[in-house]
């Protein structure tokens, strides 16, 4: 008899283990997230779906139950993986990034307690977003020299990231495998020219270069880096000067960040580890931490409205590492 019961036994044990653990509001949640993101599923790839939502549920309402200087929140990468998030999305190949010495000469101080450069006038432009393209070093290069052009000329143009995705190979750059901010600025110095937004519309996929050499809307003169670790640095350029290029690490913790100041331990902070290139427009303080105010490219729906806050002064997720920004040929 036993013979018999236990094969029953195991398939109905195995079932009930592998059945999907939810509620019908867990179920009712996700297809209202679902509909928010226009997100369809093959049935079966559906219950996988889920089931990771579910997980990544858990994680965030631990994380806002506990004590933290942040919170998470359901965002459009709430069905993913960190592993398929980081393949989609950050900087796959390593990049070599390492200023040793830089070229940006600091002033002595002081600095305002804080600045942003969204206030200031207009020298930002609106949050953009990469798609799942590992092109976030297109957007932090485009949002640097649209900056700086703009404080240069008071013009605020929308400049081209595909032409950096399709063209700035030469130059140490991957396309949506990666690349970096003070690479790319030197393709367009060389290169002579970056197009705008609407002559070289985005795609999220690497094609072949079509840049035409007429219709260049913005210009480098020098490439400006910022000796690695160097924070003061960074803290004199936007003080001083404009929004500054900076790359760091991201960890599984950041990619459901909602709002706060972002600290996080898990995350390493020396140059071979970036993965992931914004842009700092500003920075301030708050209850006794000091933080960056960072534009990123992942859509406004994601953290505040596009925008997040990370901890200043401690080299965070390495996100001293490598910052640059670009000198404007006007
Ligand atoms: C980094 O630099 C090394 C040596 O300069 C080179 O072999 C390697 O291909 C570079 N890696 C990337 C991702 O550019
Ligand atoms: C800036 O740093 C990059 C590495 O991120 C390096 O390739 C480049 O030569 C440096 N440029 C200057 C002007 O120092
Ligand atoms: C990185 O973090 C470690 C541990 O907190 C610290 O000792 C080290 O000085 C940091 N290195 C850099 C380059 O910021």
């Amino acid at each position: 008899m036993n013979r018999l019961i236990l094969p029953v036994l195991f398939a109905v044990l195995y079932q009930v283990h592998t059945l999907p653990l939810h509620t019908e509001e867990d179920e009712y949640l996700f297809k209202s997230w679902m509909s928010q993101y226009n997100n369809k599923y093959e049935i079966n790839e559906y219950y996988q779906r889920l089931q990771t939502f579910l997980e990544n549920k858990k994680k965030i309402e631990r994380h806002n139950a506990g004590n933290h200087k942040f919170s998470m929140g359901l965002n459009q990468f709430s069905d993913m993986t960190f592993t398929e998030f980081k393949k989609s999305y950050l900087l796959t190949e390593p990049q070599n990034c390492s200023a040793t010495r830089g070229n940006h000469v600091s002033s002595n101080g002081p600095y305002p307690d804080m600045i942003d450069w969204r206030t200031k006038g207009h020298y930002v432009t609106d949050v953009k977003n990469q798609g799942a393209c590992g092109s976030c070093w297109t957007f932090s290069t485009t949002g640097c020299l649209e900056s700086v052009t703009a404080i240069a000329t008071g013009k605020l143009l929308q400049l081209a990231e595909q032409q950096l995705v399709d063209c700035a190979g030469a130059f140490d750059n991957h396309g949506c495998n990666g690349g970096l901010p003070s690479h790319a600025f030197e393709y367009i110095m060389y290169n002579k020219g970056l197009m705008t937004e609407q002559d070289y519309p985005y795609k999220a996929i690497q094609g072949e270069c079509r840049f035409k050499p007429e219709l260049a809307a913005a210009f480098v003169k020098d490439v400006v880096n910022i000796t690695k670790y160097d924070e003061m640095g960074m803290v004199d350029a936007v003080a001083r000067l404009n929004p500054v290029s900076l790359a760091y690490e991201v960890t599984s913790d950041f990619m459901h960040y909602r709002d706060g100041i972002y600290t996080s331990t898990k995350c390493h902070n020396t140059t071979d580890m970036v993965n992931h290139a914004v842009l700092a427009v500003g920075y301030a303080e708050q209850n006794g931490t000091p933080y960056w105010i960072v534009k990123n490219s992942w859509g406004t729906n994601w953290g505040i409205n596009g925008y997040f806050y990370i901890e200043r002064g401690k080299n965070m997720c390495g996100l001293a590492a490598c910052s640059s920004y670009p000198l404007p040929l006007v």
